[in-house]
């Protein structure tokens, strides 16, 4: 970290008043491992990342009157239009040393996020999530817009989604150093680094994007939804470095490029089926949230106008591929299997096998539901989920035929101050029935964290607080 950078935080702390060298120490190296983090206190940590002045009643955000344009792939963009991207990250990071206080400064920018994942104010693991983080982008794309003098600069989005998109957007590992904006010193991805096919495929979109409802695809007040696990925590964990973490993610810029992706997710289910609607609960509908505008105006906005992101919010985005590859299905079926409910424990044997392969021999689509499955919450982490405890312990990954997919973990901050609640995870297990059936079916589930050496690796069976599965047959077409 630059003296400049470290001299504006320093700045800004002392405005947040009176507090200590220690939460000075974690303010400034919160992101970069060890030092400092062990002294953290809740105070500090909450003091690094507390939003700008002192806003009083926010003034109710109205319309939008820019033209209507479309966000686009990152690695798409042109080359003046990846130098207006730069120019505009590079003038939030130079507001921010040159006025700490302006709300629209990177850093404080960075600490909304950091604001939102913890403690009093949780914006993840509820259907809050899609809402907050669209009208966060919104705004945070209107100051960006604003700082370049163009309301037609439109956030780019990271489509991971698609094949050939799998590294880190160019642009933001070109340069790969300090000297450009747009990129972050603490990831733990390289720019020849991809992600994942088993945390961004067709089996994880089709799960997205088949959601049956609002429920499952974006949560309900208490619980999140689908995606919201995979693909979108595991992308977090992917990236590595701050974005590892919901306190320090918004530090890195690709974190508002992975967001917009997320959020073309919420758009393309709702286009995914005509039955696919957003929830209409007036709880839903009047959440509330609060950001300043590229006016340093203190706004709200209500879930009800996030809605309608073509016509309200001005943007729209391009065809996605798992969508145009997206069968067209016939209404899921629930199936609960007894046994599972009696012994509390997930086997895949031979006589619940038979009807799921029956559905997915059809092209019908079929899935593994595991709400609450029990892993650890300590660690940012991806999980990988087996039908054999063997395959779990060598684990070769998504060749195994023993394999049935990923849950993620994303934790709030470094020190787990804020536990996160544990994940919905459903993994779209059609296309790997008739290796399950070679298999044998192992009873039991089981689990073990990727990446670690093999003497590192403990493998335990899964659990969850309930499972079932659901089929949805191939309706042709
Ligand atoms: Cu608020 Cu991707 O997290």
């Amino acid at each position: 970290m630059s003296n400049e950078r470290w001299d504006s935080r320093r700045h800004f702390l002392q405005q947040l008043g009176g507090l200590g060298a220690g939460a000075l120490a974690i303010g400034a190296f919160g992101a970069f491992g060890p030092f400092g983090l062990m002294g953290a206190t809740r105070r500090a940590q909450a003091a690094g990342c507390a939003p700008p002045g002192n806003p009083t009643n926010p003034a109710p955000w109205k319309r939008d009157c820019r033209p209507i344009r479309a966000r686009r792939p990152a690695s798409t963009l042109s080359s003046p239009e990846i130098t207006k991207l730069k120019a505009a990250y590079k003038a939030m990071r130079d507001l921010a040393a040159s006025d700490p206080s302006d709300p629209r400064g990177f850093d404080h920018q960075a600490n909304i996020h950091c604001w939102n994942c913890g403690g009093s104010v949780q914006v993840h693991s509820s259907w809050q999530f899609f809402a907050w983080h669209r009208a966060y982008l919104y705004f945070h794309e209107r100051i960006l817009g604003k700082l370049v003098g163009d309301m037609e600069f439109r956030l780019p989005y990271w489509d991971w989604d698609n094949g050939a998109h799998r590294k880190l957007p160019p642009a933001y590992v070109t340069p790969n150093n300090a000297t450009n904006p747009l990129f972050n010193g603490t990831r733990g991805m390289t720019p020849t680094d991809v992600v994942p096919d088993e945390d961004v495929g067709d089996d994880v979109m089709d799960a997205a994007l088949t959601a049956a409802d609002f429920t499952e695809f974006g949560g309900s007040a208490t619980a999140g939804g689908i995606p919201e696990g995979a693909p979108h925590g595991s992308v977090h964990v992917d990236v590595g470095g701050d974005m590892s973490f919901f306190n320090t993610a918004a530090r890195d810029p690709i974190f508002y490029a992975h967001h917009s992706n997320v959020d073309k997710i919420w758009s393309d289910w709702v286009k995914a089926d005509s039955s696919h609607d957003n929830p209409t609960a007036a709880a839903f509908l009047n959440l509330t949230f609060t950001f300043f505008d590229e006016n340093k105006q203190w706004r709200s906005i209500k879930a009800s106008q996030l809605l309608d992101h073509e016509s309200k919010l001005r943007y729209v985005y391009g065809p996605s591929q798992a969508l145009e590859r997206l069968l067209c299905w016939h209404p899921w079926r629930i199936v609960r299997v007894p046994k599972w409910r009696a012994a509390k424990t997930i086997e895949l044997t031979p006589d619940v096998l038979a009807p799921m392969l029956k559905v997915s021999s059809a092209k019908g689509l079929v899935r593994l539901h595991l709400d609450r499955p029990d892993v650890p919450l300590t660690k940012s982490a991806v999980y990988r989920v087996y039908a054999d405890a063997k395959d779990a312990q060598a684990d070769p990954g998504p060749n195994s035929p023993a394999y049935l997919g990923t849950v993620p973990v994303v934790l709030n901050d470094r020190e787990n101050h804020h536990r996160p609640k544990p994940p919905r995870a459903v993994l779209n297990i059609s296309r790997r029935l008739p290796g399950l059936i070679e298999k044998r079916a192992a009873p039991g589930l089981f689990y073990v964290e990727r990446g670690l050496k093999p003497d590192q690796r403990k493998v335990s069976p899964l659990r969850a607080a309930d499972a079932f599965f659901s089929v949805a047959e191939f309706s042709g077409g």
